[in-house]
């Protein structure tokens, strides 16, 4: 469970990234955060984990007050929270298994790691994370031979291989075109509801968030503004959440022509990627 308690951020500069946060969510849940760029979001996510202090009250994992940690708890912490970023994080020369098999590192031994020695233990939970992400048979592929999509999915394995109990994910879609985009929200989807991890995802696209997730958390300037299942976010919280601006979305008709949700049809569809972002 995960429990902010009158939390609050003050960066240095005085800007007020959070203001009297006041959640609690379960084990097993699925939660998209939205909310306007500069609202808090990537905030909120990273002082679960420590990435980021709070300044006020209390982020609470698990009935551990995460400020209480330090040095080896705090690493014995992390290894329980994966993380994943828009920019997947990989070593892209290496190949995808042993960018899975880095997760294991904090484990081993100095020389093992110097050398790159793992054992066919480590190797085969590395293969079994690929596998739970549909791209076992890219496991020997080099990184930078795989498609943005692809390369999400890489990540997402290594971060399953550390046997994570939360998934905090920031802006995991916002690199990818809109059918990849639904792909990898339907992988997230998939793990959740089949290993009970509990994922907290920031997305800027809205209807990904309604397609997804179980619960939805706006904030706007630092505050929760709604906190509720996602049938309850109609337009109306909508713009409250983005102070009457447009929703982003990534299914609308000219950025995705075909909306393609199921994953299995995606696949077939093989739309080509966008552009690079510049
Ligand atoms: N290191 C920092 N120092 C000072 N202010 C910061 C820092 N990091 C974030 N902020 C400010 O805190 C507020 C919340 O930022 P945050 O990155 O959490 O927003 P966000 O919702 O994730 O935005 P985006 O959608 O653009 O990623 C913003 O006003 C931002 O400028
Ligand atoms: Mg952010």
């Amino acid at each position: 469970m995960i429990e902010f308690i009158h939390a609050g951020k003050t960066y240095p500069n005085g800007v007020q990234g959070l203001k009297d946060v006041n959640l609690t969510i379960q084990q097993g849940e699925f939660v998209a955060i939205i909310g306007l760029s500069g609202a808090g979001k990537s905030t909120l996510i990273r002082t679960i984990n420590r990435m980021i202090d709070v300044t006020a009250g209390q982020v609470i994992v698990d009935g551990v007050d995460v400020m209480t940690l330090r040095g080896k708890s705090m690493r014995r912490f992390r290894r329980h929270i994966g993380m994943i970023f828009q920019s997947f994080n990989l070593v892209t020369r290496s190949t995808v298994i042993k960018n899975v098999l880095t997760s294991m590192v904090p484990d081993m031994g100095f020389l093992r790691v110097l050398f790159g020695i793992f054992t066919k233990k480590q190797e085969l939970s590395a293969l079994a994370a690929l596998e739970k992400v549909g791209i076992l048979d890219k496991a020997y592929t080099r990184c930078d031979q795989l498609s943005g999509g692809q390369q999400q999915r890489v990540a997402l394995a290594r971060t399953l291989n550390q046997n994570p109990s939360i998934i905090l994910a920031d802006e995991p879609v916002a690199a990818l075109d809109p059918v990849t985009a639904n792909q990898v929200m339907s992988d997230f989807k998939r793990i959740n509801q089949d290993m009970n991890i509990t994922i907290l995802i920031n997305i800027h696209h809205v209807d990904l968030a309604l397609d997804y997730a179980q619960r939805v958390i706006g904030i706007r300037a630092g505050e929760i503004v709604f906190d509720g299942p996602v049938e309850q976010a109609t337009q109306e919280v909508l713009d409250t959440i983005y102070n009457g601006a447009p929703v982003p979305k990534a299914n609308d008709e000219q950025t995705a022509p075909m909306a393609v949700k199921d994953a299995a049809k995606a696949e077939e569809a093989a739309v080509p990627r966008r552009e690079a972002r510049g």
